[in-house]
């Protein structure tokens, strides 16, 4: 367990290089396993995650092998289709290798998966869709069994753009003859990266990037080489940080297509942006309040940004509403920010943040990734120091934070 100390108070200056996506690495790696063969992934960040995905693939049979930011995962001898409570408490993502499991072997046996807590993340989406998939999924008390001895295509709607459960059923589909028709699919970036993975694989899907998705099913399969999209929540994170902290950073190996709906804000709060093709620079002299800020599925803005844009609007002009819609309990950074002086009332699914001039250091738990995250922009923008504790929340997603962050000036340092 450690703890960030952080003497804030200083503009952030310099250049940060964003790494490959969390959020698409974790659900390529369990994809790995219905190719049947090696795969070679680019770009993975060594996070924590990515190391409880990992043990997941080696307790099924996999080789993996990391070398630098590129892992190596042989899937050629994987025969365990049962993955114990204790790795699928680790993280959200486990649920991915139900899909995968599926399309390998036709058969998983898992418990729920842990994760952040965001309020109730339950995955009746994820189950129904496969059991229009032909699948069987029963609960054995805590445990989910789930066999497909015959699985069939089918059309789906989703009523809700759930990203994992688009992602489930994209796996499970890629087993089932016929074409599978996903409609209502989430529209996520990372969605498209898996799909890219995939058809690196062989897979045949189409309409990638819209809500409907086509999977010509049984098609034959094998190992490829791909390289993660970069991470668009570490890059808004960063954009934050700048601006909280009325600095200049440039992020490189950035896609700031992606970030739009997170640019918007910070443009309309009076941040200066110059980007190209794979590169963003933001300045901020000053910072205006924006209202609304509302949280929907993508392209609009993003659940996971709105813990660290809430730390940077903390510390603006006037008054921001923020209404979370995705998550029923996503605002459990809001009293470690108001320890810091923010002036914010929420209520489960809305907040009123009413910028102050200055916030002052304190010491704060950090209670998930993104809101860990949001504790840190807060801390390097407040005066004093802050001592923020269980990092393991914002080690799981962010690599190098420290050193990324010290190299543009920034006082912090990682206490164990
Ligand atoms: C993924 C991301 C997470 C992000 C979220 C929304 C990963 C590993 N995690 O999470 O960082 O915040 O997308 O962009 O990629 N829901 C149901 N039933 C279901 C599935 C979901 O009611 O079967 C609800 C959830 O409780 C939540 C909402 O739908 O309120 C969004 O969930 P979902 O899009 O599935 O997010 P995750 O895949 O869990």
């Amino acid at each position: 367990m450690g703890a960030y100390q952080i003497i804030g108070g200083r503009p952030l200056r310099g250049v940060i290089p964003i790494h490959g996506a969390k959020n698409s690495m974790l659900p390529i790696l369990a994809a790995t396993l219905v190719s049947g063969g090696t795969c070679v992934l680019h770009n993975c960040p060594q996070i924590s995650d990515a190391d409880a995905a990992l043990t997941i693939l080696q307790s099924l049979g996999c080789q993996v092998k990391r070398e630098g930011d590129t892992l190596i995962v042989d899937t050629y001898a994987a025969d365990g289709t049962e993955i114990p409570a204790a790795l699928m408490q680790k993280m959200r993502a486990a649920v991915i290798f139900l899909g995968a499991l599926l399309a390998r072997f036709g058969r998983a046996r898992l418990s729920h998966p842990g994760g952040c807590r965001l309020g109730e993340r339950p995955i009746d989406l994820h189950l129904m869709g496969l059991r229009m998939l032909g699948a069987s999924c029963v609960y054995e008390g805590e445990e989910l069994l789930c066999t497909a001895h015959k699985p069939e295509a089918a059309t789906i709607a989703l009523p809700f753009p759930s990203v994992g459960a688009t992602e489930n059923l994209l796996l499970a589909a890629l087993s089932c003859e016929g074409e599978t028709v996903l409609c209502n699919a989430a529209r996520e970036p990372e969605i498209g990266d898996l799909i890219g993975f995939l058809i690196a694989c062989g897979a045949e899907i189409e309409g990638v990037g819209t809500s409907v998705l086509r999977i010509h099913g049984r098609r034959p399969l094998h190992g490829a080489e791909y390289t993660i999209m970069p991470d668009r929540m570490e890059a808004a994170t960063y954009l934050c940080a700048a601006a909280a902290t009325r600095g200049e950073l440039t992020l490189t190996q950035a896609e700031p297509n992606h970030l739009c709906a997170v640019t918007d804000i910070l443009l309309r709060g009076g941040c200066e942006l110059r980007q190209s093709a794979r590169e963003l620079t933001l300045r901020c002299d000053a910072l205006r309040a924006v209202s609304p800020i509302r949280t929907a599925p993508y392209p609009a803005f993003p659940t996971d940004a709105q813990a660290p844009v809430m730390a940077a609007m903390a510390t603006a002009e006037g008054v921001s509403i923020f209404e979370e819609t995705v998550f029923s309990d996503r605002f459990r950074h809001v009293p470690a920010l108001r320890q810091m002086g923010a002036k914010i009332t929420a209520t489960k699914r809305c907040a009123v943040v009413e910028g102050v001039p200055v916030l002052r250091g304190a010491g704060v738990e950090a209670t998930d990734l993104r809101g860990g995250a949001a504790m840190v922009i807060a801390a390097l923008a407040a005066q004093g120091e802050s001592i923020i504790t269980k990092t393991e929340h914002t080690e799981r997603g962010y690599a190098e934070l420290v050193s990324s962050l010290r190299a543009c000036g920034a006082e912090i340092s990682l206490t164990e």
